[in-house]
């Protein structure tokens, strides 16, 4: 999960790593409130999830509460890179004597820790690691020795980070480690990093990934989640524990095991050219231990989706035989009712196949239809789709 500004932010100060005060509002009123309550020159900055904010006119400079209010009315509602600005950080201005790059990330191709650095901030870091890479030091964290005072020491040296601050910057760099290693991330970039004139170094902007895999240790981080920008039906599914994304097609697909579900998307996709252009609805892997309880979860995401016009069940019976899937969708149309409303293509393959089909024919259940290969199931399902659209 990616981390806004004012969150990322948050998570450093708790570090000890120096931020500048600031509020995040949804209105220019609020926005110039804001700035009357820090009293001083203030930043009006759009929250988004994407670099660049800057260049695309999303950080302001406002002198006074009511320039706050002017900045904040032209930001929100600004479209940067597809993101539509809802939130600003006003956050007290900075006088900058420079600005530095720091970052410290995972480093799969290596399979360490890697930390990053410049005296050349403030410019986009792809930039300047092609036009002077010379000016940019990377420099491997072993994960067991961390980053201790005299190995931040070295990181500063290496980045050029002038002498008169270097000891500040390498405190700063510690505290950033022990963000990364305490939150779990597997992204901490600041950049910039500054140097104010008082030789001050502070974290003007951040950017944190936190390695989901490791949530189940962080009960705090499911508040950063941004309940707003998430995909309502995702969010139903998550809460679900499915496996579950959000497609913009019309044909609803459920699957066991993430491979089969990827090609039963290939498939249906191809099917659908010849039915008007339908394509898959969803990706859903509802797994090896396919329960009613499973089934009728996935089931009612995926009625619950709009778009949908069709289901396409596609099921290899392996550990869970195809007779417990069939009797799982029996059971999960029990459990959906009158909610379930659209027509489901069944496809069972692999253990058990005759008895899973035996056990769907005496239901006789009147939306489901079973056909007995992926093709012409994809088939099927998209030709309903097309009919129900
Ligand atoms: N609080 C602040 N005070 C003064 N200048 C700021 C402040 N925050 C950002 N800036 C300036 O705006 C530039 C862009 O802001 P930044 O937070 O880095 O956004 P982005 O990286 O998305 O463009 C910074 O490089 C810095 O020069
Ligand atoms: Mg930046």
């Amino acid at each position: 999960m990616d981390l806004y500004e004012y969150q990322a932010k948050d998570l450093f100060a708790a570090h000890g790593v120096p931020v500048l005060p600031g509020k995040t509002v949804e209105t220019a009123d609020a926005a110039a409130a804001a700035a009357a309550e820090l009293g001083t020159a203030v930043v009006v900055k759009a929250q988004v999830k994407t670099g660049g904010r800057g260049k695309a006119g999303g950080v302001k400079l406002a002198n006074n509460p009511d320039e706050a209010r002017e900045k904040a009315e032209a930001i929100l509602g600004l479209d940067i890179k597809g993101h539509t600005v809802h939130r600003v950080l006003v956050t007290e201005a900075s006088d900058i004597a420079e600005e530095y790059y720091f970052s410290f990330l995972l480093d799969r191709s290596n399979r360490t820790f890697l930390a990053m650095a410049s005296a050349e901030g403030g410019m986009e870091i792809e930039q300047l690691a092609v036009e002077r890479p010379e000016a940019l030091a990377k420099v491997p964290v072993d994960p067991i020795a961390g980053v201790d005072k005299a190995k931040a020491a070295e990181i500063v040296a290496q980045a050029k980070i002038p002498a008169a601050v270097a000891d500040e910057a390498a405190d700063v760099i510690v505290k950033l480690w022990e963000t990364f290693v305490a939150e779990d991330a597997t992204l901490v970039e600041v950049n910039p990093l500054v140097r104010d004139p008082q030789d001050k170094i502070i974290a003007l902007d951040g950017k944190v990934t936190l390695d989901d895999n490791a949530g189940f240790r962080h009960p705090g981080h499911a508040d950063l989640v941004d309940q707003r920008t998430e995909d309502p039906l995702e969010a139903k599914a998550k809460a679900k524990h499915l496996n579950y994304v959000k497609l913009d097609g019309e044909v609803g697909i459920i699957g066991n095991g993430a491979g089969l579900v990827m090609s039963t998307l290939d498939v249906v996709a191809y099917a659908g050219e010849k039915h008007g252009g339908v394509k898959p609805a969803n990706f859903l892997d509802i797994g090896g231990g396919a329960s009613a309880e499973v089934m009728a979860a996935g089931l009612d995401v995926i009625l619950g989706d709009p778009d949908v016009k069709s289901v396409f069940v596609n099921v290899f019976g392996g550990i869970t035989a195809c007779d417990a899937v069939a009797n799982g969708i029996v059971e999960a149309l029990k459990i959906l009712g009158d909610g379930a409303t659209k027509p489901l293509v069944v496809r069972l393959d692999g253990n058990n196949v005759e008895e899973g089909r035996r056990i769907l024919n005496e239901a006789n259940h009147p939306l489901v239809t079973q056909v007995d290969t992926m093709d012409n199931a994809a088939d099927k399902a998209a030709e309903l789709a097309a009919a129900g659209a």
